[in-house]
């Protein structure tokens, strides 16, 4: 089965305040969309990559990124540029779906999904557990409830699956669908999503804080 990774690269970087959006920010002179997609190629599993660039940088991600790599135009939203992303490789029989922004996240995370893929799951996130109590609140900041620890995961990417089912997830969304990854469409569905382990370096590179944090991991690796 041809496994094409989707990187969604076409977001503003609103929380990180850069100049540039966020993808074509470095980490030691390295964008972290180049970063991403260098990970996604050294893992061994994935025959295809696709960038969803900004419309106004498709040129300057094409010129940062290996030949081979395709790159389109993203949307407004993660959810449209996760689509132009499907649109663009119809030929897939598995999809990853990988956040340009997690660019330190190992090959052995992603080649770990594929397998799960493999073995013939359908849809699989890396999963997390929580460090900090969550609580759901009100528009004024009341809790109205504090849902048990232990239940909760954080959700990171790559996340795999079948390609048909994955499309069949997209067709049903509608334009404004709040969902924030692409599993919660899957589930919208009825159809299962498995976790399995994730690992703390596929952090998703969102604050200042973040990139510090990066970046010290960078030039500690590259000594
Ligand atoms: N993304 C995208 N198209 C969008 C929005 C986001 O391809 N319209 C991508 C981002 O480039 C990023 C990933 O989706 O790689 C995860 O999104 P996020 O971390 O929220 O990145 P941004 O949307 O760029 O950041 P912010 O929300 O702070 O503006
Ligand atoms: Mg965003």
């Amino acid at each position: 089965g041809r496994v094409v990774a989707l990187v969604p690269a076409a977001g503003r970087g609103v929380r990180l305040g850069e100049q540039t959006p966020k993808a074509f920010v470095t980490l030691a002179g390295t964008s972290m969309m180049r970063l991403s997609v260098d990970g996604l190629l050294a893992s061994g599993v994935v025959d295809h990559v696709v960038v969803v660039a900004p419309a106004e940088l498709i040129g300057a991600a094409v010129g940062l990124l290996p030949a081979g790599v395709q790159v389109v135009e993203g949307g407004a939203e993660r959810i449209d540029s996760v689509r132009a992303g499907i649109a663009a490789a119809p030929d897939a029989d598995i999809y990853l779906v990988h956040d340009a922004a997690r660019a330190l996240t190992p090959t052995t995370l992603i080649a770990r999904v594929v397998a799960e893929l493999r073995s013939g799951r359908k849809a699989v996130v890396p999963a997390l557990e929580v460090t900090d109590t969550i609580k759901t609140v009100d528009i004024l900041g009341g809790v109205t409830g504090t849902p048990k620890r232990s239940e909760l995961r954080a959700i990171q990417t790559p996340q795999g699956f079948d390609a048909a089912l994955l499309r069949r997830a997209y067709e049903a969304a509608s334009a404004d669908d709040p969902a924030t990854d692409d599993a919660g469409l899957v589930e919208r569905l009825g159809e299962r999503v498995r976790t399995i382990p994730g690992d703390p370096l596929a952090f998703k590179i969102t604050t200042q804080l973040d990139l510090t944090l990066a970046r010290a991991l960078t030039a500690a690796t590259t000594k």
